[in-house]
């Protein structure tokens, strides 16, 4: 049987992982691919702490041993951050060495310019395992919806905001509370900004945006909100209009430029990603000729997102036996503007946090018929006059800028708490309207 032999550099939580499952699956991996795959070095930061290796790995300090080996032809990068990374993975593609990575944040940050010099080298960067963890939507985008055009990606794909929205749904916990547990559970981490920001996700949407649309879409552009504004009211109001609240990333075009947004959304009860609970990760894709297609299961974690590793290391064994058209192209991506996201239009739910007392329903509602905000329904309930009320009001479809202009002017109005917001309410049937 033909061999690959790669070089692993780092050997944490997901490097471990991968490495017990190409000790553990060898046998399994060597009959479907017909190439054994072997590790005869892995590198860390600290060599001299104790790890669970064959007798057939070396494990040293550093990256530079397996990036001068030309024996290595293969790199897999887990290393995590935008440091280190970074720089193995350029030396590594560099020297035509191909590479495989779980890193988003390193791809979100250098991808443009790394995917370019793998081109210019003729190797390959891959990186089914830097979204979605174990979920192969990578390969769904790049492979199996290849002859579809791709209209429009909505995915839960940050599943530390997925766990918090699911506990404060189904147990009424608070956010602090619902944060706490899922640090406890080791689904958050100790500071779970990138998390509970959206920025993980926009990180993430936007690879897939990329790959999906051709055009390369830089995280910091897209709209994104996290998950921290939610409160157990909204959550309370949302289930008792038929919605459950999920932490959506989505990706469309419109007027042939992508639109990229992060936001907790109001998904309707009966959709597909309505039932993507606890730490879990779904996505819905949308293509002209296939039509809806969902994905789900587990987006993070050493096992699944090693199995994800597998999936490009089997493909990269391919190509090393059979060469490079075995197998499609390392993306390309031209640039184009995002469309614009004030312009995005979807239906909301207004959360006023009022005053209770005449005449503040006449002024929320002048105020955005001003905007041209149709309404579809108010809902007040209020049982102590003397304490702050909740007003619910559900909108009609609306361009971004009209709803932020509408919740500007009324919270400048006096009986009426900054804190009002509004939250974007998804559409309840597939492949229908924009990012909403
Ligand atoms: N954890 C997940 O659930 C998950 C899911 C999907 C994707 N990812 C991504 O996978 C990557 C790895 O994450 P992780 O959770 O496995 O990280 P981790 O547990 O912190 O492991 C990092 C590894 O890198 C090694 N390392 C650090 N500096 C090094 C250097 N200069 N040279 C060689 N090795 C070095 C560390 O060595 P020591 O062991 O000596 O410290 C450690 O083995 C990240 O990009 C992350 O975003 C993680």
């Amino acid at each position: 049987m033909e061999r690959v032999r790669i070089g692993l550099v780092g050997l944490g939580t997901v490097g471990a992982s991968f490495y017990e499952l190409l000790t553990a699956n060898a046998d399994e991996i060597g009959r479907r691919l017909g190439v054994a795959i072997e590790v005869p070095v892995v590198a860390v930061r600290d060599p001299s702490r104790p790890r669970r290796v064959g007798p057939g790995t070396r494990v040293v300090g550093g990256p530079r041993e397996i990036l001068d080996d030309p024996t290595l032809p293969v790199v897999v990068e887990l290393v995590g951050g935008t440091g280190v990374a970074y720089e193995v993975v350029r030396e590594a593609l560099g020297r035509g060495k191909h590479v495989i990575t779980a890193n988003k944040a390193l791809l979100a940050a250098h991808g443009e310019e790394l995917f370019a010099l793998a081109r210019s080298k003729g190797v390959e960067l891959l990186f089914e395992a830097s979204v979605c963890g174990g979920i192969p939507i990578v390969k769904v985008l790049r492979e199996s919806l290849l002859g579809n055009r791709i209209d429009r990606i909505l995915g839960i794909v940050n599943g530390t905001s997925n766990f918090i929205l699911t506990r404060m749904s189904e147990e009424g916990l608070g956010y602090a509370e619902a944060l706490a547990e899922a640090q406890a559970k080791g689904f958050a981490e100790a500071d779970p900004a990138m998390d509970v920001s959206g920025a993980d996700a926009a990180q993430k949407i936007s690879l897939l945006a990329s790959l999906a649309f051709g055009t390369w879409v830089d995280w910091r552009a897209v709209l994104c909100e996290g998950i921290t504004a939610v409160t157990p009211r909204d959550i309370a109001f949302a289930r008792s209009a038929g919605y459950v609240f999920k932490p959506v990333a989505a990706a469309s075009r419109v007027e042939g430029r992508p639109l990229v947004t992060v936001y907790p959304a109001m998904v309707p009860v009966g959709h597909p990603l309505a039932t993507v609970r606890g730490e879990f990760n779904g996505v819905m894709v949308d293509s002209d000729f296939l039509g809806s297609s969902v994905y789900q299961g587990r987006g993070a974690g050493g096992r699944p997102t090693a199995s994800s590793l597998a999936s490009d290391l089997g493909d990269l064994a391919r190509i090393l036996a059979a060469g490079p058209a075995a197998y499609p192209r390392v993306p390309a991506f031209e640039r184009r503007e995002l469309f614009p996201a004030e312009r995005l239009r979807c239906r909301c739910c207004f959360h006023f946090v009022t005053a209770n007392r005449p005449g503040i329903w006449a002024l929320v509602t002048g105020t955005l018929a001003d905007n041209g905000i149709n309404i579809e329904s108010v809902h007040q309930k209020w049982e102590d006059r003397t304490l702050p009320s909740d007003l619910f009001v559900l909108v009609d479809e609306a361009e971004e800028g009209q709803l932020r202009r509408a919740l500007s002017q009324v919270i400048a109005s006096p009986g009426i708490s900054a804190e009002s917001r509004y939250f974007r309410i998804l559409d309840g049937e597939a492949g229908t309207g924009g990012n909403g």
